[in-house]
C-alpha cells in the first residue's frame, strides 16, 4: 500500500462544536499524520473556487454559504491508504447515511453542515492541497 496524501476540511459546524481536536484524535489513531494544518475564513471566492467542479449542481450556493459562515481547518493528512482511510472515517456525505461511529454520523448535522470535507481521489488529493498549502508548508516526517 502506498503513502498518500489527502486533504481534509473541519468545516464551519465542527469548528463551532469545538470538535477540532476531537477530529484530529481520529486521525492520529488512525494512524494517519497530520502533515499540514491552519484555521482560515474562506472567502466567498475561496469557497467557490475550491467547489467550482459543484458549480453546476444545485447545492451549489447553499454549500459556498455554509463554507463561509464560518473559520474551518483545512489540513493536509498523511499515511497509508490516507484518502480511502479519512472517507472511512468520515462516513457517507449525508450523514443519515454515516455508519455508526464514523465522524459524520458523530459531529454532522445535515448534508451541508456535514462537518468534514475530505478528497475523493490521488488526483483531487493533490489539487486541493496545492489550493491551501504550498509544497514548502508541508512536513513529511
Ligand atoms: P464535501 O465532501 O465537502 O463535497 C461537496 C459537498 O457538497 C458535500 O461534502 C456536501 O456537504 C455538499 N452537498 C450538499 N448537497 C449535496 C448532494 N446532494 N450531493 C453531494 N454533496 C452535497
Amino acid at each position: 500500500m502506498a503513502v498518500e496524501r489527502t486533504l481534509s476540511i473541519i468545516k464551519p459546524d465542527a469548528v463551532k462544536k469545538n470538535a477540532i481536536g476531537q477530529i484530529c484524535a481520529r486521525f492520529e489513531a488512525a494512524g494517519l499524520k497530520i502533515v499540514a494544518m491552519r484555521m482560515t475564513w474562506l472567502s466567498r471566492a475561496e469557497a467557490e473556487g475550491f467547489y467550482a467542479v459543484h458549480r453546476e449542481r444545485p447545492f451549489f450556493r447553499d454549500l459556498v454559504d455554509f463554507m463561509i459562515s464560518g473559520p474551518v481547518v483545512v489540513q493536509a493528512i498523511e499515511g497509508e491508504n490516507a484518502i480511502a482511510k479519512n472517507r472511512e472515517l468520515m462516513g457517507a456525505t449525508d450523514p443519515k447515511k454515516a455508519a455508526k461511529g464514523t465522524i459524520r454520523a458523530d459531529f454532522a448535522d445535515s448534508i451541508d453542515a456535514n462537518a468534514v470535507h475530505g478528497s475523493d481521489g490521488a488526483d483531487t488529493a493533490r489539487t486541493e492541497i496545492a489550493y491551501f498549502f504550498p509544497a514548502s508548508q508541508v512536513y513529511s516526517r
